[in-house]
């Protein structure tokens, strides 16, 4: 447990006034917030938060999925410590990079899954997307097929923010907002069996989903088609695991009608599922994968989107490559990822959820499928998902999920609340008594919402 003081009232009162005034914040229903009082977050060690008023708050979500390592790992802070006081940045653009970043590439294309051999640096998951898409595009004209400029994302995937990369993700909330997708983002289904009302299991959906897809393809064109995103496990969108055989079947859809297949491996990347990529463990051989989040653990912002070794040959021998942000390959990042990616390799802690937290933390949700007010409870390694099943007079259709994260952020622990269901995703340094705190917890949420 951590020791801290509560904020005094003066300040915290003065930090909610200016907040609330100066604060557009991402994701949020600004009246509700301000109507019941900003929370600011303290301090953070391994997987407990402290907030405004000095309460220890388990944090179920690492974050935003990313805090792999748990807080306050005194090695990250060193390292970038030393890196700012060395170089506290230069760009790698005019021929010119640093060492961290050539090592942070190294590391990558070296243990990337199979033809990834090029490194490309971003600032977040959201541009990693929006660079694959760059390249795609540049890559099908490089070869003559600039006809193949359409993008396939599944429904209630989610793949970021920019205009294009919200085209990409698949959840109506995110994108009619802004009146996207853009022309050219094509949907195919994701394999959410819970929410299809479709009666069949979850092979026999992931196959009906696979049919459609390439009834989608043939629809559109397979000579139209650039390339296909996907999520391994869909994260934001639910925590959507898929089927048996439906991700090996997506994947020979896209070999044999000429379609890049792009993994996007933001959440799923090193180690919450067990492996230090998911695509090895589907065997996906991904064209381009995507990664940030865990890259780092969050302690800065880093993303970056890895390319077969043919795709990154043509970038490379067809004269200027022209598309970068400032800060790509940022030296200050990329020491955070070098000290994270020790720790996750020296703790192993991939190993770790893979033999013992992961199936520790499984036996807990599963657990859970005889409660009447859970309509499924599903997971794989460290992540996993709690479907509701609530009356309207508990909470409004769609709304279960937010009800029951408020509630459980008052039982001590931060889960995720999407639609009806929460979400779970926990720091990989999560110990047993803490999952037993965090479904203690969750236990009580339950009663709760049985009024
Ligand atoms: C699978 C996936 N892709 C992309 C993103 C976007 O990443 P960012 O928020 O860093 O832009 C996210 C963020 O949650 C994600 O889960």
């Amino acid at each position: 447990m951590l020791n801290s003081r509560a904020m005094n009232d003066a300040l915290l009162a003065e930090l909610r006034r200016l907040d609330g005034q100066t604060h557009l914040h991402p994701f949020t229903d600004h009246a509700a917030m301000h109507q019941r009082g900003t929370h600011v977050m303290e301090s953070g060690s391994g997987c407990v938060l402290v907030d405004e008023v000095g309460r220890n708050l388990l944090d179920g979500l690492a974050g935003l999925w990313c805090v792999n390592v748990g807080y306050g790992r005194r090695e990250i802070v060193d390292a970038v410590a030393e890196q700012m006081a060395k170089l506290s940045f230069y760009c790698s653009f005019f021929e010119t990079t640093t060492e961290p970043t050539i090592r942070v590439a190294a590391w990558l294309a070296e243990r990337a899954p199979g033809r990834l051999e090029r490194v490309f640096f971003t600032n977040s998951g959201s541009e990693a997307n929006e660079s694959a898409l760059k390249i795609i595009r540049a890559w099908q004209k490089l070869r003559g097929k600039s006809s193949k400029h359409k993008i396939l994302s599944r429904t209630f995937s989610y793949h970021g923010v920019g205009i294009a990369t919200t085209s990409l993700t698949g959840l109506p909330n995110c994108t009619d907002p802004f009146d996207l997708p853009l022309p050219g983002f094509v949907r195919i289904p994701g394999p959410y069996t819970y929410a299809s009302g479709s009666g069949l299991d979850d092979a026999a959906y992931g196959a009906w989903c696979i049919d459609e897809t390439e009834r989608v393809i043939e629809r559109e064109g397979a000579d139209t088609i650039a390339a296909m995103f996907v999520e391994p496990v869909q994260g934001a969108g639910g925590v959507i695991l898929p089927p048996a055989g439906y991700l090996g079947a997506l994947r020979e859809l896209c070999r044999r009608h000429d379609i890049l297949f792009v993994a996007d491996e933001v959440i799923t990347a090193f180690g919450r599922l067990g492996v230090w990529f998911a695509s090895e463990m589907w065997d996906l051989d991904p064209d381009i994968m995507t990664v940030a989040k865990g890259l780092t653990s969050g302690y800065l912002p880093l993303g970056a989107t890895l390319v077969s070794g043919e795709i990154a040959a043509a970038l490379e021998t067809n004269g200027y490559f022209a598309h970068g942000f400032t800060y790509s390959g940022h030296p200050v990042p990329a020491a955070a990822a070098l000290a994270n990616l020790a720790i996750l390799e020296r703790e192993d802690l991939p190993g770790r959820v893979r033999t013992d937290v992961g199936p520790y933390f499984q036996n807990k949700i599963q657990a859970l499928r005889t409660d009447p007010l859970v309509g499924e409870a599903r997971g794989l390694g460290l992540i996993g998902a709690i479907e509701l099943r609530v009356s309207p007079e508990v909470a409004a259709p769609g709304t279960a999920g937010v009800r029951a994260a408020a509630l459980a952020r008052e039982e001590g622990v931060i889960v995720r609340g999407i639609r009806d269901l929460i979400a779970i995703s926990p720091p990989l340094v999560i110990s047993h008594e803490e999952i037993d705190r965090l479904f203690a917890a969750l236990a009580r949420v339950l009663d709760r919402l049985r009024g």
